[in-house]
C-alpha cells in the first residue's frame, strides 16, 4: 500500500482543509486504499515525528472548514540549518521521519518559505509535491494561490462596512490590509471596495499626493475618503534609502502599524476626523469562498496525478486558466510582486484611484 505524508506550513489561510481533502480524494481514486500521515503543526511535526494516521473520515466534511485540521507553524527557511532550541538538526530529522514511515511522497501545503524547504527536501532525495497556499498570492510561477480570494472577500467586506460609517460621519479612514512585501490583497480589495487611495509596498507613496486626493474630494463635496493601505506600504523618502538604512528607519517607527502613521501624517494638515481600521487576521479566517474551494479541489486532484506519475519535485500551479505544475526549484526564493505598470494598476488609475505616486 502507498504511504503519503501531508503537512500545512506557514501562516494559515482558508481552503487548507479543502486542498487536503482534494489530495486525499484524488489519491484514493487513483490508488485505492492509501495510508496518509498528517504531520502536526507544519514542518515541526516532521522534525519531531509528531503525526496522526489519517482516516478517510478525517477528510470528510472539511471542504468549507477554515483553518487547518493539522495545525501549522513557521519554521523559517533561513534557519533550516540551525538546530532547534532543543538541539535537533532539522533537515536530518525530517529525512529520518520520512524514511521511518517509509513514505512514497511528502505533500506540502505552504507559501514561499515552505516551498523553499520543500525544494530543499526534494534535493535531499525525498519525493515531494508542493501546493501553493497563501492569502498573499505572492508565489512566483502561479497566477493564483488558494486562500487569496477568500482573504480579498474578507478585506472587501471590511472596506464595505467602513465605507458606510465613513460616509455617515464624514471621516477619512485608513484601512490596513495584509501584505508586508506584496500588495495583491490590497489592490484587489481596494478596487472591489471602491477605495479612493490604494497604497502598496510596490508603489512607494508621497503623503502630499494622498492629502491632495482628500482635498480634491472635499472640494467635490465628498466629505469622506477611504484609503486602503497594505501592511508594507512605504513612503517614498524611506523607499529610496539603501536597504540597510531603510530597514533601520522602518524599525525606528513607534507606530503599531503603517495605518496609524499614515493617519497621523494626514492629521498634520487636515482638520477633519481621521480613523484607522484593521481587519488583521480576520483576512485569514473563516470559510473558504466558492472560488477557493474550486481551485483547491482542482489543485488536490492535480497533486494526486503528479504522484501517480512519479513526477516529483513539483509545485502545483494555476497558469493561463489551467492547473499545471512547475519545478519547485524554479519558484523557490522568488516572490510575485504587483508590477506598478500592469494593466490592473492602469485601469484603477483610470477609475480615479490614487496610488499616492
Ligand atoms: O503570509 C500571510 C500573512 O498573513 C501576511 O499577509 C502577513 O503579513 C503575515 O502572514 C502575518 O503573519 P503572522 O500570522 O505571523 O502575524
Amino acid at each position: 500500500m502507498k504511504r503519503f505524508g501531508m503537512l500545512t506550513s506557514g501562516g494559515d489561510c482558508q481552503a487548507l482543509n479543502a486542498t487536503m481533502r482534494g489530495v486525499a480524494k484524488g489519491l484514493e481514486t487513483l490508488f485505492g486504499n492509501v495510508e496518509i500521515y498528517g504531520f502536526l503543526d507544519g514542518y515541526k511535526g516532521l522534525i519531531y515525528g509528531n503525526y496522526k494516521k489519517m482516516k478517510p473520515m478525517d477528510f470528510s466534511g472539511i471542504l468549507s472548514k477554515g483553518g487547518t485540521i493539522l495545525g501549522t507553524s513557521r519554521v523559517p527557511f533561513k534557519e533550516l540549518d540551525n538546530p532547534t532550541e532543543d538541539g535537533v538538526d532539522k533537515v536530518p530529522a525530517m529525512i529520518k521521519t520520512y524514511k521511518k514511515l517509509d513514505l512514497d511522497c511528502l505533500i506540502v501545503l505552504g507559501g514561499n518559505g515552505s516551498q523553499k524547504t520543500a525544494n530543499r527536501l526534494y534535493q535531499e532525495g525525498l519525493n515531494v509535491i508542493g501546493l501553493p497556499k497563501t492569502i498573499d498570492n505572492d508565489i512566483w510561477g502561479t497566477d493564483m494561490t488558494f486562500g487569496f480570494y477568500s482573504a480579498v472577500d474578507v478585506a472587501t467586506h471590511a472596506i464595505d462596512c467602513i465605507y458606510t460609517t465613513a460616509e455617515s460621519h464624514s471621516r477619512v479612514f485608513v484601512v490596513e490590509t495584509m501584505g508586508h512585501k506584496v500588495g495583491w490583497i490590497t489592490l484587489y480589495a481596494g478596487v472591489a471596495g471602491g477605495a479612493d487611495v490604494i497604497l502598496l509596498p510596490e508603489i512607494p507613496y508621497d503623503i502630499k499626493k494622498v492629502k491632495k486626493t482628500i482635498d480634491k474630494r472635499m472640494k467635490q463635496g465628498k466629505k469622506f475618503t477611504i484609503i486602503v493601505a497594505a501592511e508594507g506600504a512605504i513612503p517614498k523618502e524611506i523607499a529610496k534609502l539603501p536597504k540597510k538604512e531603510r530597514k533601520a528607519k522602518l524599525a525606528e517607527s513607534t507606530y503599531p502599524s503603517v495605518a496609524y502613521e499614515i493617519a497621523d501624517k494626514i492629521r498634520e494638515s487636515f482638520a477633519g476626523d481621521v480613523r484607522v481600521a484593521l481587519p488583521g487576521h480576520t483576512q485569514r479566517g473563516g470559510a473558504p469562498d466558492a472560488y477557493d474551494r474550486i481551485i483547491s479541489s482542482r489543485f488536490g486532484a492535480k497533486a494526486a496525478e503528479l504522484i501517480r506519475d512519479e513526477d516529483f519535485g513539483k509545485l502545483v500551479v494555476y497558469l493561463n486558466n489551467e492547473v499545471t505544475a512547475i519545478p519547485l526549484e524554479e519558484t523557490a526564493g522568488k516572490l510575485k510582486y504587483v508590477d506598478p505598470d500592469c494593466q490592473m494598476i492602469k485601469e484603477a488609475k483610470s477609475l480615479g484611484i490614487s496610488f499616492g505616486d
